[in-house]
């Protein structure tokens, strides 16, 4: 990046940028809005609210052309090997064009379809004959997150036939003993969500489920009943036992944390129906329209992407926080940490020597109105500089009188957070002083359905691949989460074989108080 000749430019422009309060560029522009936001149909990204001028804003656009993005996105969607470290191509846009559908794709959907409607019409039978009423997603990281994310954010739209839906993560297991107690083995099912089918989180805790239907179930076969898999490795599925019709592939070049358009979407379609899950895939397909054919300026994916690397690398913000205005966007920040953090949380080029500039921010965040009452206090008068995602539907959940008053209570709440972080407040009593000048984006959709939450989602993926280019790094591997499992798996049998030799005095330290703690 640093060699790229509006590199320089942008920081000239930077020191500038810094020495000006971000409410003087409202005062010295009426129209500000109009000129720094962009506009698709069920969609408005609001940028005014960043510390940007026109001129820095167009030597983003040529920093973005002389990084060659308009190349790296054609090698994005011909499905060439961008991720050189695994040697894989990054195909999650391939599943979501339902015009053009790659074969091996179309049999999985139809396989996914006859599963969804053998639900939904109560075919499908556990061991004692009764019809299925709770579907479990066991899975982690994108096996879990996506499907999660949406089907709570969508839960008020679900279709009538679809079944109670749980997930579980934790390998700590108490989720799933939580949920198992008001549960019944005779109605429940499974879903083993993973890419690999070789995570010890998710495996572990499937061979808990397992063993609790099996406590209940007379047979083997019985017992297989209430188990479906997912995931690129037949072979594993197969040997696990699951039934020939009860496993749903995907394949290789798709990122485990892109992976909720593939089959890891079955919670999606089981709620949805199928016809929802492709107005999903289709809303997504629409940026993917948009992301690849239009001029940068106007471009929504690409100014969040190059908005964010203005702030990063050139403003030296660390921090980015997801404030969604709904509560049915719960889950919106634990997905976007994934997504964001474990593509762009790296430290060398496509090359692979060290970088010397900042890459991914730290990500977090909140439902906006739960997060005013916890974490703004920071962004208000703290010392780190942040910068925000405000997101707001413009249509209420409901028609009733009341639904209109909290609707319009959780607009002005919105608006005025953004324009409070914006503007500050002076005081003479410095503990009343609020400095303003924090950074945001307002991303405006229209409602939330299946087609515009699968657009959101689009957006923030291209934003982040657009990050990526510009930083020459690569968003599609995660080595770095490697490590951490290495050590568990030794300490783990530290653990049951009561032996620490070799061990850090730390580890050793604490496992010993835990034995004592255990004995007493
Ligand atoms: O934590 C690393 C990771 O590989 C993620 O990228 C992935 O989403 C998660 O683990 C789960 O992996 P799998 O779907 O293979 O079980």
């Amino acid at each position: 990046m640093k060699q790229l000749p509006s590199y320089r430019i942008l920081e000239n422009l930077s020191k500038q940028a810094k020495d000006r309060h971000l409410a003087s560029l409202f005062g010295d522009d009426t129209n500000r809005f109009e000129e720094f936001n962009v506009k698709l149909p069920g969609l408005i990204l609001d940028y005014s609210k960043q510390n940007l001028t026109a001129e820095d804003r167009q030597s983003l656009l040529n920093l973005a052309e002389e990084a060659k993005l308009t190349e790296w996105i054609e090698k994005l969607f011909t499905g060439e090997k961008i991720n050189h470290t695994e040697g894989r191509a990054a195909g999650h846009t391939f599943l979501r064009d339902l015009a053009d559908p790659k074969a091996e794709v179309s049999e999985q959907w139809a396989k996914m379809e006859e599963l969804v409607e053998r639900v939904h019409t109560k075919q499908l039978r556990g061991y004692s004959g009764k019809a299925i009423t709770d579907v479990v997603n066991i899975g982690v990281g994108g096996s879990d997150l996506g499907p999660l994310m949406v089907t709570h954010a969508l839960k008020g739209v679900r279709s009538p036939l679809a079944p109670e839906l749980h997930f579980v993560s934790t390998l700590d297991g108490k989720q799933l003993q939580r949920l198992l107690k008001n549960l019944s083995a005779e109605t429940t099912l499974f879903i083993i969500a993973s890419k690999s089918f070789t995570t010890i989180d998710t495996l572990s805790l499937a061979k808990t489920a397992r063993e609790w239907v099996e406590s209940f179930s007379p047979t083997q076969a019985g017992t297989m009943q209430h188990f479906i898999g997912v995931s690129t490795n037949a072979p594993m599925m197969q040997e696990w036992g699951l039934l020939p019709e009860h496993q749903l592939l995907f394949w290789e070049w798709v990122g485990g944390r892109f992976s909720l358009w593939s089959t890891i979407g079955l919670t999606i379609a089981l709620q949805q129906g199928m016809q929802g899950f492709k107005a999903f895939l289709q809303g997504a397909h629409e940026i993917d329209v948009h992301f690849r054919t239009t001029p940068f300026k106007d471009n929504v994916a690409v100014m969040l992407g190059l908005i964010s690397v203005w702030n990063i690398n050139f403003l030296n913000l660390a921090g980015q926080a997801i404030l969604p205005y709904d509560s049915r966007l719960k889950y919106l920040a634990s997905y976007l940490e994934q997504l964001v953090m474990e593509s762009n949380g790296k430290h060398v080029s496509r090359s692979g020597e060290m970088i010397d500039y900042r890459t991914c921010p730290i990500l977090w965040g909140e439902v906006g109105p739960n997060a005013q009452h916890a974490f703004y206090q920071l962004m208000h008068q703290g010392t780190e500089r942040v910068m925000s995602d405000f997101i707001l539907y413009a249509e209420a959940s409901g028609k009733s009188e009341r639904h209109t008053f909290h609707h319009h209570l959780n607009i002005a709440n919105c608006l005025a957070q953004s324009r409070a972080l914006m503007v500050g407040k002076t005081d003479d009593d410095p503990n009343k002083d609020y400095p303003g000048g924090q950074v945001s984006n307002t991303l405006l959709f229209d409602k939330l359905d299946a087609k515009h939450l699968g657009m959101m989602i689009a957006l923030y993926e291209h934003s982040v691949f657009v990050q990526s280019v510009i930083w020459d790094i690569n968003p599609f591997d995660q080595w770095g989460v490697e490590l951490g499992k290495k050590i568990a798996l030794e300490i783990f049998q530290k653990i049951e074989a009561k032996d620490t030799e070799g061990l850090d005095s730390s580890t050793q330290g604490i496992l010993q108080s835990i034995w004592k703690t255990q004995n007493e």
